[in-house]
């Protein structure tokens, strides 16, 4: 049944969300702390990559609008969260941006709403540190509450938000069945969970996995690379086998606001209870190398850095996006730079970037590090520089 929905956060999950949700029949609310972000919403303009400003337009006429302001939510029947929770400057889990969002939720949320955490968050988080957030403000203590982990990747062309499963907990069976009559409106398949601490552990758990066996195909790839065998090739020829076996590639580092954060929620979970989790630390050990990998490489093709000039290619986490959170290339640039070489980077989709522009690529450099292999990308204007490529292939 078509209803009242604020989504809080109106970033890389809760605007296809929010798009999503209109797109059924919603009317929504998009909430934002960001005015520029929110002016930029209600004028058309979309930021993410798989929302086009067609979209975008449709959306608003099918009723959709951004506010910053909270009281706008207290006539949603539904309040759903996604906002950050990255790792502090410690590189511990950061929950700051999350309470303050229930706080303010909650000091207009109505009584009988539903509200839905979508943010990643550890074990536990749901019951001892939002519900609390909520019961004291309302004095409610059979107010709905959900988890549901959003898990979308962006750009992906085959999966997304309505044909992947979506995970649902509630903290009561009837907001259980509320959230699953709500996602069911624009997704496939809603897949209730036994309890909301089992579905914040899923969560972690599909990333660490992916965390964990990118830093070990990283460390095949180093390994290949000292033995001088090609590693894309032993992955093409493993991954013949049908069963029992996943590719993963190498890479430069793990980049973006998923990977290489989620599973330090879990691992930091873990060592409070006193189980640490080793897999996850190492991994993160690994991962954090591989930048000075990349950089030794180029000292063993050049010698000395010093004034060597230098150019990383693709300073965005991952292909074809614009994202440049937690990207490997801001650590390789530190490191060349310390080392003494003259440095540019090339990425024409983020064009601007720490008070910096894109370089343009040309043979007028002593070595190019290929970091993020967006589509389209002319390597061919770099002539005869010598190119490290990150991604495995040299
Ligand atoms: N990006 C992904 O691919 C992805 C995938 C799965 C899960 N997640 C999780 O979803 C959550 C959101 O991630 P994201 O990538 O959409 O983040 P994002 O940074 O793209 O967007 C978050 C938005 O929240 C806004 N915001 C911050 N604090 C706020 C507040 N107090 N009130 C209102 N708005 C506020 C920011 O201005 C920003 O626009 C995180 O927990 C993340 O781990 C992200």
């Amino acid at each position: 049944m078509p209803t009242k929905v604020a989504i809080v956060g109106q970033g890389y999950v809760g605007l296809p969300l929010a798009m999503s949700a209109t797109g059924a029949g919603h009317t929504v609310l998009g909430i934002d702390r960001d005015e520029k972000l929110v002016a930029s919403l209600n004028s058309g303009t979309s930021f993410i990559e798989d929302i086009p400003d067609s979209a975008l337009a449709e959306a608003i006429k099918n009723g959709y609008r951004a506010s910053s302001s909270f009281e706008d939510i207290s006539d949603c029947s539904i309040v759903v969260v996604c906002v950050p929770t990255p790792l502090d400057e410690k590189g511990s889990p950061d929950n700051s941006i999350l309470v303050s969002a229930v706080h303010s939720i909650s000091n207009f949320i109505k009584s009988d709403a539903l509200l839905i955490i979508e943010s990643t968050i550890a074990p536990g988080t749901m019951r001892r540190v939002v519900a609390p957030i909520v019961v004291d403000k309302l004095g409610n203590k059979e107010f709905d509450l959900v988890f549901s982990p959003e898990r979308i990747d962006p750009l992906n062309k085959k999966w997304n938000l309505q044909n992947t499963p979506k995970l649902v907990a509630g903290m009561n069976d009837r907001a259980l069945a509320r959230a699953t009559e709500f996602y069911s409106t624009f997704v496939s398949e809603v897949v209730p969970g036994s309890s909301v601490e089992v579905i914040e552990t899923a969560k972690l758990l599909e990333n660490s996995f992916r965390f964990i066996n990118i830093s070990f195909i990283n460390e095949i790839a180093i390994m290949c690379n000292a033995l001088n065998i090609n590693v894309l090739d032993v992955i093409e020829a493993a991954a013949t086998k049908p069963y029992g076996f996943m590719p993963f590639y190498p890479g430069s580092g793990i980049g973006g606001h998923c990977i290489p954060v989620d599973p330090i929620y879990l691992a930091s979970a873990a060592r409070e209870a006193g189980s640490p989790s080793r897999f996850i630390e190492l991994a993160r050990d690994i991962n954090s190398a591989m930048p000075a990998h990349f950089v030794g490489r180029a000292v063993e093709k050049l010698g000395s850095l010093s004034g060597k000039k230098i150019i990383v290619i693709g300073v965005a986490y991952k292909a074809n996006v614009a994202d440049t959170r937690e990207s490997s290339s801001v650590r390789i640039i530190e490191l060349l730079k310390s080392a003494g070489a003259n440095v540019s980077w090339h990425d024409e989709l983020v064009k601007n970037w720490r008070g910096e522009k894109s370089s343009k690529l040309s043979q007028d450099f002593d070595l190019a590090i290929l970091a993020t292999p967006h589509d389209n990308i002319e390597l061919d204007a770099l002539g005869s520089v010598p190119l490290i490529d990150t991604r495995g292939a040299n």
